[in-house]
């Protein structure tokens, strides 16, 4: 198994990057890039990636405490796996708050959305493919 693999604790050359679906009263958490330049100004599910010996749930606690300021509890998958290449997979989790207000500490700005917002908004390219699993989630709220 490769460092990365182990590092993901997945299958051999799977290396898992986690991002969080927040719904609260009827709308979607989405947080605006800040880097690299080329995403810049674009909207995504926080998170980031499984570091060496995490699990994605904890990964993705410990990414929304970073990012957001918020206590977090991972639940179950939303949407597809989106393969990234060189053996990455980017998957999406939902996520419940248990503590504090979301603040934007490693993004431009966030945005509460319903399902009529979320399709206006510049979405990076590997989180579109979970538009449809989310907008099936907000219309059901
Ligand atoms: O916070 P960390 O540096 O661990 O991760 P990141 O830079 O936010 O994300 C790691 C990689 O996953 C980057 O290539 C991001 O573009 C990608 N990513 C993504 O495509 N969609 C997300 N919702 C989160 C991360």
């Amino acid at each position: 198994m490769s460092d990365e693999a182990a590092r993901a604790g997945g299958a051999a050359d799977e290396y898992e990057i986690v991002a969080g679906a927040i719904f609260r009263d009827g709308r979607l958490l989405l947080a605006q890039r800040i880097r690299p330049p080329e995403l810049a100004g674009m909207w995504e599910l926080p998170g980031g990636k499984v570091e060496a010996f995490e699990t994605p749930q904890h990964a993705l606690e410990r990414e929304l405490a970073e990012e957001l300021g918020v206590v977090v509890r991972c639940g179950r998958r939303i949407g597809v796996d989106v393969a990234l290449g060189r053996g990455r997979v980017l998957r999406a989790y939902r996520v419940d708050i248990l503590a504090g207000e979301p603040a934007a500490l490693d993004h431009a700005q966030l945005a509460w959305v319903d399902a009529d917002d979320l399709e206006k908004f510049d979405m990076v390219v590997n989180d579109q493919a979970w538009i449809p699993d989310l907008l099936t989630e907000l219309r059901r709220l």
